[in-house]
């Protein structure tokens, strides 16, 4: 046996069995490309899941990590540290928040919107104790924390894991009408995706969010978005609610703020919701860490100073382009915004795992999502060259 299938046999003998991966093992990246254990080389058009979105190991984000690890990594939030200030003032000049709370995973930066949101509803709002409501969308995916699944309707993502926490009001993705018919004098918040990646990326109508946005105005309702894959330029716009001129009033942001080198998140916020928490009520052993600071900032300032957002809007339009020429039977749509794109399948082409595998074996990594769905979400680095090489083996594998 050789290394890869050594290192496959190990984890499926002694890891849970919670993820199912293509079988490659890969050991380097640089840029679009990463390696596996036979030296193999593969054009990523996963980004884990959008958290390499300034390309693997970014040489100046190593170069800032290297830097911060041999000199403080951690001092808890006990004490403070020379980092979380800047990342503060950069982020909010950035993004034009006005506080901020860092976390660690996508899934923490969400349960602390949801505190942080509830407390605002019972201090500030005057939603009686207890009965604070949060409207969600069909088919979201926000996490996997108890509280998250709770609201799930995905069965693999829930069933299984009750007692579930209450409090959630599911409406359809994309449908504004039945966000206000489910808005009551309880709802504190309306936590939604700018586009529902994991749900196979799904756009919604032009116009829904402005309207969201209003009914939330209207009826004191915090809009919270979940930018924690949209955000970050995958999406052609450092946050996806440009697309839509609006404004959210929590926005939440993970994976890409660290280039894929640690767990970074981050709660975006006005002043009021945030403003809620005291010392005490909500905080991270490794949230807002100097090295995880450190981080962010050398990841926030290659993507906005390396013209990364907008090679993504540029080569995103490229890319769908691409992907809408390809004449094949077997696809059913085609969609994407920036470089978060995907190709939806007929059902009778079989499932879409057996096509990553095929691009695969062609040098190209991607990941199928909900059994008819291919997702092409490359870093935001890649060149039209690169494009035109992965389009070549998209046409392949699809024709
Ligand atoms: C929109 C969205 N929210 C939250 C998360 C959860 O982030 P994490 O896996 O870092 O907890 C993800 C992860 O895929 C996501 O896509």
């Amino acid at each position: 046996m050789n290394i890869s299938s050594n290192l496959i046999a190990s984890e499926q003998r002694l890891g849970a069995n919670n993820y199912k991966p293509l079988d490659v093992v890969l050991t380097r990246g640089e840029g679009v490309h990463v390696w596996d254990t036979d030296g193999k080389r593969y054009l990523d058009c996963l980004s884990a899941y959008s958290a390499v979105n300034q390309g693997h190991c970014h040489p100046k984000i190593l170069a800032a990590m290297v830097e911060q690890a041999s000199r403080l990594t951690l001092t808890s939030r006990a004490f403070r540290n020379d980092q979380l200030g800047y990342l503060y003032e950069e982020l909010a000049a950035l993004t034009g928040s006005h506080k901020i709370l860092p976390m660690n995973s996508g899934a923490e930066a969400v349960e602390t919107a949801i505190k942080a949101v509830r407390k605002w509803g019972y201090e500030v709002k005057g939603v009686p104790e207890g009965m604070a409501e949060i409207i969600v969308c069909a088919n979201n995916f926000h996490g996997r924390t108890l509280s998250i699944i709770s609201f799930s309707t995905d069965p693999d993502a829930r069933t299984g894991f009750g007692p579930y926490t209450p409090g959630f009001r599911i409406v359809p993705f994309g449908d504004a009408e039945a966000l206000a018919a489910a808005i009551n004098t309880n709802t504190v918040a309306a936590l939604i995706e700018p586009i529902q990646g994991e749900a196979g990326v799904i756009i919604p109508p032009s116009g829904y969010f402005t309207r969201v946005r209003e009914l939330c105005t209207a009826n004191n309702v915090t809009l919270i978005l979940d930018e924690i894959q949209t955000g970050l330029g995958r999406t052609g716009k450092l946050l996806a609610e440009e697309h839509e001129g609006i404004e959210a009033d929590v926005t939440l942001i993970g994976k890409a703020l660290s280039g894929g080198f640690y767990p970074v998140s981050a709660v975006l916020s006005n002043s009021e919701v945030l403003g809620v928490l005291k010392p005490g009520q909500h905080g991270s052993t490794f949230g807002g860490n100097p090295l995880a600071c450190a981080v962010a900032r050398a990841a926030l300032k290659v993507l906005v100073e390396e013209g990364m957002i907008e090679n993504a809007e540029k080569m995103g339009d490229y890319f769908l382009e691409g992907l809408r020429s390809i004449r094949s039977n077997i696809v059913k749509d085609v969609r994407g915004r920036g470089l978060m794109l995907a190709v939806e399948l007929e059902p009778e082409a079989g499932g879409a795992r057996q096509y990553c595998y095929a691009l695969k074996d062609l040098g190209l990594l991607a990941k199928d999502t909900h059994d008819h769905t291919i997702r092409f979400a490359p870093p935001l680095v890649i060149t039209r060259e690169q494009v035109d090489w992965a389009m070549e083996q998209i046409e392949k594998v699809l024709t």
